[in-house]
């Protein structure tokens, strides 16, 4: 049977634990990488904010100089910027000195200069008397320092450095935890899918096992069971097979039993009846007999003994007749009855025959059918009984057995078909006889459909047997309903 994966044990665990390494994983790495990244940031401001003072004070050296007349202006401050420009280490995007004013003295893009820098990261560099750092964009750290001594200024040294490089490795560090994380949780799942495949298999085959195990009659005997707690599950369902097996055996045997009770209760009713009735002619007729084979008899008296012997045979086929008779013709003990319950009954008293031959039961009770008819709920039962037990004896691997009932022009007609062996052509017209049975020793009487014809003729109806052999057997059953 194929499961969705998500709700197999394997699917939730995998998933429950792929949340876990990301619930864990993904704080600690959102730790890490702003760590890392304000580690990062920290050595390009030092290393920045060192750069700019030291370049300061050799910047405010020369304007002093230039101040006082000891060099010549101009050049020496377009040199310590493009000499700046040079750096590799740090990415510096632009320098430049500013006087007090904001208006540009040098920068590395020569065409700046003159120009009035009135910005807001300008203005507060001018305000500053100490080094400053500000983020014109995300992207760019400017550094200013003034370039004074004591109280005398002569301007600002600003240079920017740009923060790309330094996002592009934050971004390959969130990269790099993502394939970190990615790649726990292939392994976990891998790990997952190890570990239950220990169980699993074994629980998969167990289940084969089960279901290979013959559907009736015995189990084998020997079992072999793992050593581990799925062995301990074998067993358990092993025994629980065997248990409910035994029931099965159980519960047949019982209704087997019940079947030929019943049985032996109709022939010992009609045994004893007969012992009783023939019994006493027959005493005569021995009686005569042995009186015969003394030879002593006079040819009146041999006479009236043939008479005697005559009457006592006459008698004796009378009583049968007359027993026959009685044995089916108990009084009727009609009531209203549902007749739908009285089929459901009889069809679930031969329940465990029906499940064990596999026979599929089709029932089809018509709607017009009165809620109640006029019968002896127990001998219609009988009836239906015998009929059913025919049928399902005639289908030992399976059939179906239909039964339908309706009413039509004031008679209830019920038939009763099997897809069974069916009947010979020359057997059909004998099996309403008394002991008539093609079922082996001790397995038929030959007196259910006879006692069955019985007590529907008494109930006023008629019953017809339609076979054929390979094809099935249909039983009609018409009863009037009055
Ligand atoms: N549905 C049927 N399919 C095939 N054969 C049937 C069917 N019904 C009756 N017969 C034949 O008719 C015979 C007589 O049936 P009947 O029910 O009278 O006796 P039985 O079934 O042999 O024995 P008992 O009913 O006492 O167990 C059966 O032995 C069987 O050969
Ligand atoms: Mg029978």
């Amino acid at each position: 049977m194929r499961i969705n994966p998500f709700r197999t044990l394997q699917g939730k665990f995998t998933l429950y634990l792929s949340l876990l390494v990301i619930g864990i994983i993904a704080p600690l790495a959102y730790r890490n990488i702003s760590r890392e990244k304000v580690l990062m940031e920290d050595a390009i401001i030092r290393e920045g904010e060192a750069l700019v003072e030291s370049l300061a004070i050799s910047c405010t050296n020369t304007m002093l100089y230039e101040e006082i007349g000891l060099v010549e202006e101009g050049g020496l401050l377009d040199n310590y910027l493009s000499d700046l420009m040079q750096r590799k280490d740090l990415n510096i995007v632009y320098a430049m000195i500013l006087d007090p004013r904001g208006s540009v003295i040098a920068h590395n893009a020569m065409k700046e200069v003159g120009n009035l820098y009135q910005d807001e990261v300008s203005r507060k560099a001018l305000a500053a008397w100490s080094t400053v750092r500000q983020h014109p964009s995300a992207a760019t750290l400017d550094i200013s320092t003034p370039l004074a001594i004591s109280t005398k200024r002569w301007g600002t040294l600003r240079i920017g450095i740009s923060l790309e490089s330094l996002n592009n490795e934050v971004s390959t560090l969130i990269l790099k935890y993502v394939l970190y994380s990615a790649g726990l949780i292939v392994t976990a799942i891998l790990f997952i899918a190890f570990l239950f495949s220990l169980i699993t298999r074994p629980l998969r085959s167990l289940a084969r096992e089960m279901d290979a195990m013959p559907a009736t009659g015995d189990l084998p005997s020997f079992f072999p069971a793992r050593d581990d707690e799925v062995g301990i599950l074998q067993r358990s369902f092993y025994r629980m097979l065997k248990r409910i097996r035994e029931d099965e055996k159980e519960k047949e045997r019982i209704q087997r039993n019940l079947l030929l009770t019943e049985k032996m209760v109709a022939i010992g009713k009609l045994t004893s009846g007969v012992a009783h009735e023939i019994n006493n002619p027959l005493g005569g007729i021995l009686n005569s007999i042995y009186h015969f084979k003394k030879g002593t008899l006079s040819p009146e008296r041999q006479r009236e003994y043939l008479d005697l012997m005559e009457d006592g045979i006459k008698r004796i086929q009378k009583a049968v007749t007359n027993l026959l008779e009685y044995a089916r013709n108990p009084n009727l003990q009609q009531s209203a009855v549902d007749f739908e319950s009285i089929i459901g009954r009889a069809l679930s008293l031969l329940d465990y025959q029906i499940r064990k031959s596999r026979i599929n039961v089709e029932k089809e009770i018509s709607r017009d059918l009165p809620s109640s008819l006029k019968m002896d709920r127990d001998q219609m039962g009988q009836v239906l009984v015998n009929i059913f037990l025919n049928a399902i004896q005639s289908m030992e691997s399976g059939g179906t057995l239909r039964v339908v009932a309706t009413a039509l022009n004031g008679q209830l007609i019920t038939t009763i078909s099997d897809t069974g062996s069916g009947i010979p052509k020359d057997l059909l017209p004998r099996v309403f006889d008394p002991f008539f049975t093609t079922k082996g020793e001790g397995k038929g009487t030959g007196l259910g459909l006879w006692i069955s014809q019985g007590i529907v003729e008494r109930h006023g109806g008629t019953i017809h047997i339609l076979s054929n052999v390979g094809e099935g057997t249909t039983v009609e059953i018409q009863v009037p309903i009055a």
